[in-house]
């Protein structure tokens, strides 16, 4: 509840930032840590805009001895809890796992790259294109070759943001930004699934490490 009130006061603060005005469901979560539940294997996992970690509390379900886990959040107040969370709550997961809490934007982090599982709660339809494609590149960068990464994205919202492309002459940000994520998902997706228990409903898509020539070209 704590948590829930400090995302709602982040919200009215940096809407763009936070894309949602409280942080996402237990059911969304396990969706969108689905893919590292599987990994026996030592495995290291980027968790993009954690907010209050209700993703991270999943994703530390996953985590064994000898794991990576590395955080990188823009926001200093839900850094501030997500290193708290970590030294309480979590920190019999953490036994053994090299873990880096990143207050920094995804775009200018500075961490070893190669993760095999990266997971991403970032707002990408509220970004201008050019924050979107700089975000795509950082994550195809910190990707190892057979990475994969999950995020999600309110449902309805690409079919709507489709219409406004239609009725709309104009090209505005929403709508660009919206096409080049389409490209990006055309090519890269293997898999896609809806969580209705979320408010709002969400799809979480989990796609393959793009190569480096693949990332979305300009335009
Ligand atoms: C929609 S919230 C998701 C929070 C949490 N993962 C959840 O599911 O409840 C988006 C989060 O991404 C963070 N964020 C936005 N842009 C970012 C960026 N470029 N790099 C790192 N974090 C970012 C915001 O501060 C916010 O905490």
């Amino acid at each position: 509840m704590k948590h829930a009130i400090s995302f709602l006061a982040e919200f009215f603060r940096n809407r763009r930032l936070t894309g949602s005005i409280i942080p996402s469901s237990r059911f969304l979560a396990q969706a969108l840590a689905e893919p590292m539940s599987r990994c026996r294997a030592r495995k290291q996992v980027l968790e993009i805009g954690p907010g209050t970690g209700p993703v991270t509390v999943k994703i530390a379900e996953f985590l064994r001895p000898g794991d990576r886990f590395v955080m990188v959040e823009a926001n200093p107040a839900f850094c501030e809890i997500l290193r708290t969370l970590c030294r309480t709550t979590l920190a019999p997961r953490m036994e053994g796992v090299e873990v880096e809490i990143h207050c920094s934007l995804l775009e200018e982090v500075e961490t070893r790259a190669g993760f095999d599982f990266a997971v991403s709660g970032l707002p990408l339809n509220n970004f201008p294109v050019a924050v979107v494609r700089r975000i795509l590149q950082a994550i195809e960068r910190l990707l190892g070759p057979d990475g994969t990464l999950s995020y999600f994205e309110y449902l309805g919202m690409r079919p709507l943001l489709g219409r406004l492309r239609m009725l709309t002459r104009g090209n505005p940000w929403p709508i660009r930004s919206s096409k080049v994520l389409d490209r990006f998902l055309d090519r890269h997706q293997v898999v896609e699934q809806r969580v209705l228990l979320n408010l709002p409903p969400a799809i979480v898509r989990h796609i393959r490490a793009p190569h480096a020539e693949e990332v979305p070209p300009r335009g």
